[in-house]
């Protein structure tokens, strides 16, 4: 079987050509594997996770999702494909103010042409689902870091994607925010068998994963299974 996720020789460049933040990075993730991206800040972490993500596109090189080339798709196929196959977390939670809880995580659901009932149904469910059956109405300034994280992580479950990349998902939250949050990743990937890519430059998030690559000038320096998984 095709891997999940496949990056053949990626490259981004910016200011003209000039600078590259990612310089040929290769890499396949495998169905259901858990893989943790670490490296100094400026080493190309984002850069990579948001192409893997179809958040953005590269320069030059290749993605695959799965079997379908993204590299290749237009600026709405690539938002369209990404909406269906890939949930994305960031640090920063990125929720819409003025719509609480279960329409955030309702949005997503609304592009897919889902009518609201339905819509509202699986958000309230996906909220309870991470502890938030409480605060459905309530809007981001409302709620704490983690359990905006906790939304935001509902928000990227919407459509069911078989893919969740994450980019520092706990460098905002307290400790116990983030072990909460975690352990949600962590479920994602255990239960649910998600593919799961984490960003971290924390030492124990990054014990969660299966396998770490360490980014360094926008190259892959290692790449290893962690001990006894
Ligand atoms: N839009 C941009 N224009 C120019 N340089 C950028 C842009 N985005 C990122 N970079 C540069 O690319 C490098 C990698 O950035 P990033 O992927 O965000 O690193 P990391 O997430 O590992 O801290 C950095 O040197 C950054 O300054
Ligand atoms: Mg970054």
């Amino acid at each position: 079987m095709e891997a999940a996720l496949r990056l053949k020789n990626v490259k981004k460049m910016y200011l003209d050509g000039k600078f590259a933040a990612l310089n040929g990075v290769s890499l396949d993730v495998e169905r259901e594997e858990f893989l943790i991206i670490m490296g100094r800040s400026g080493s190309g972490k984002s850069t990579l996770l948001h192409i893997m993500g179809c958040l953005d596109t590269p320069t030059d090189g290749e993605v695959y999702i799965g079997k379908v080339k993204a590299s290749s798709l237009s600026r709405d196929e690539l938002a369209d494909f990404r909406r269906k196959k890939i949930g994305f977390v960031f640090q920063t939670f990125n929720l819409i103010p003025n719509l609480d809880s279960l329409r955030n995580v309702a949005l997503p659901l609304l592009f897919e042409g889902i009518e609201k009932g339905e819509r509202e149904k699986k958000a309230a469910k996906l909220l309870e689902s991470v502890g938030l059956g409480t605060k459905l109405h309530n809007y981001p300034n409302e709620l704490s870091g983690g359990e905006r994280q906790r939304v935001a992580i509902a928000r990227a479950l919407a459509n069911n994607p078989e893919i969740i990349v994450a980019d520092e998902p706990t460098g905002n939250l307290d400790s116990a925010s983030a072990k909460h949050v975690l352990e949600i990743i962590s479920d994602l990937h255990l239960k649910e068998k998600k593919t799961v890519v984490v960003v971290t430059h924390e030492q124990y998030v990054a014990d969660m994963g299966e396998r770490i690559i360490y980014m360094k000038d926008g190259r892959i320096s290692q790449d290893g299974k962690l001990r006894g998984k």
